[in-house]
């Protein structure tokens, strides 16, 4: 294959559309007018729709119009998890030269496939000094092409996250698990809490990114990071003895999930472990977001570590901004990433979203205990680029992963799926 390959150099150390006016009734304010005297306008279009999301991309808007007043701010957000059918409703907007003038992406392959279409606008006189410099490089050049910038990224999740109902562990003797915890242990904790009456494993399997997910976290268990940066680099195949193990361990997994999982959200099933319908979930910390959305207390009701056998590694998931070519109000969505790249709107999105700031110069004592860990960890441990999240491999690699592992969720032929990925990548 000729996987477009995203440039994060020093990253392995080792329709539908819901034009709902101004998130929180913000954005109407009269009197940004432009000189023929019509109100301005900006459409920010994201898959930002649950309520944490929704809470974070409103703190976003919030942050633009402190600094542009009164402009319409038309929120394009298209509910479902991960951006499946928010991507294909923008490529269909794409196609037929309605772009939204704002919206949502990720650095790598995702961003790059914009860019080489030439679908985007240079962004790049938002990196003045200040904003350029506190900006991890790798990162800036994540989302640059040809020496120029792209993109601006509002946050970085952490995509490799077991988060655990700490009640239901303790009901079923479970121990909490620790920073290493083996997949060994996680599935004979999966089975303790099947034998205690306890549905053991959260999963919202109406979005596919999310079995995506559990398996994208165990491959890296699998791998470590420079594994992962090799496979996803094109120095091993997909069909390596280390995939087929992460596919034989994620089918275990999968034995232990939610038998209600096909009818619900990512959201949905964060929301059940919240409320101690479910044990464990393998999810991004936009599941931290939606947790305490939804009441649900860091340390009492619910813990969290790295997905087994992915400690000192981040699977950053990246949250970007980009502008279109000829978007129909270059002005205000040039300062729309101007506001999306400034210290305030940073750690206001990130404290609804769960993410931690890219800019290393916020003040991030004001965030949770669990941001501020995960602020370190992104500081200092292995960063790796997601697969799922359409980072390391072509959208089209990410689109034949989805399609195999909803095959592979009903049939578990570890072979078969291997197969599907190896050709996916030759292709
Ligand atoms: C995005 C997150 C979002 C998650 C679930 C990811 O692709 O980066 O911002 O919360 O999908 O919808």
């Amino acid at each position: 294959m000729n996987p477009i390959r995203p440039n994060w150099p020093a990253l392995v150390a080792g329709g539908l559309a819901l034009t709902l006016t101004a998130c929180g009734g913000s954005a109407a304010a009269p009197g940004a007018t432009s000189s023929a005297g019509a109100q301005k306008s900006l459409e920010v279009f994201s898959w930002w729709t649950s309520g944490s999301e929704s809470a974070a991309l409103k703190a976003m808007i919030d942050g633009y119009l402190k600094t542009s007043p009164g402009v319409n701010v038309v929120n394009g957000a298209v509910a479902g998890g991960g951006g499946g059918n928010a991507q294909a409703v923008l490529q269909t907007r794409l196609q037929g030269g309605d772009p939204p003038d704002i919206w949502q992406t990720h650095p790598g392959a995702a961003i790059q496939q914009y860019i080489s279409g030439n679908l985007l606008a240079d962004a790049s006189s938002v990196y003045t000094g200040e904003v350029k410099s506190a900006i991890p490089a790798a990162m800036v050049e994540a989302i640059s092409a040809g020496g120029k910038q792209y993109g601006v990224s509002a946050g970085a999740h952490r995509g490799n996250v077991l988060w655990y109902n700490k009640q239901l562990l303790e009901k079923a003797g479970v121990t909490l698990p620790g920073a290493d915890y083996p997949t060994s242990t996680f599935l004979a904790d999966l089975a303790k809490l099947k034998a205690a009456g306890v549905v053991p494993l959260c999963l919202g399997a109406k979005d596919t990114f999310a079995t995506a997910e559990l398996f994208e976290n165990t491959l890296l268990g699998s791998l470590g990071a420079d594994g992962w940066k090799q496979l996803t680099g094109g120095g091993t195949g997909w069909d390596g003895e280390k995939v087929k193990a992460a596919a034989a361990d994620t089918a275990k997994m999968l034995q232990y999930a939610d038998p209600d999982a096909g009818a619900m959200s990512w959201d949905q099933a964060t929301k059940k472990l919240a409320s101690g319908g479910c044990a464990f979930e393998s999810m991004g910390d936009w599941a931290y977001g939606e947790l305490v959305k939804n009441g649900a207390k860091e340390g009492e009701t619910f813990g969290y570590t790295a997905h087994p056998g992915t400690g000192g590694s981040f699977v950053a998931v990246v949250d970007t901004m980009v502008m279109a070519a000829g978007a129909k109000n270059p002005a205000e969505a040039t300062a729309f990433l101007q506001a999306v790249a400034s210290k305030d709107v940073q750690l206001a999105f990130n404290k609804e979203k769960g993410s931690v700031p890219l800019r290393t110069d916020v003040d991030v004592s004001s965030l949770s205990p669990y941001q501020q860990q995960s602020a370190k960890s992104f500081a200092g441990d292995a960063i790796v680029q997601s697969v799922v999240h359409g980072e390391a491999m072509t959208p089209q690699f990410t689109q034949a992963l989805f399609d195999a592992v909803t095959q592979f969720a009903q049939s578990k032929n570890v072979d078969a799926f291997v197969q599907a990925l190896a050709d996916a990548a030759q292709s």
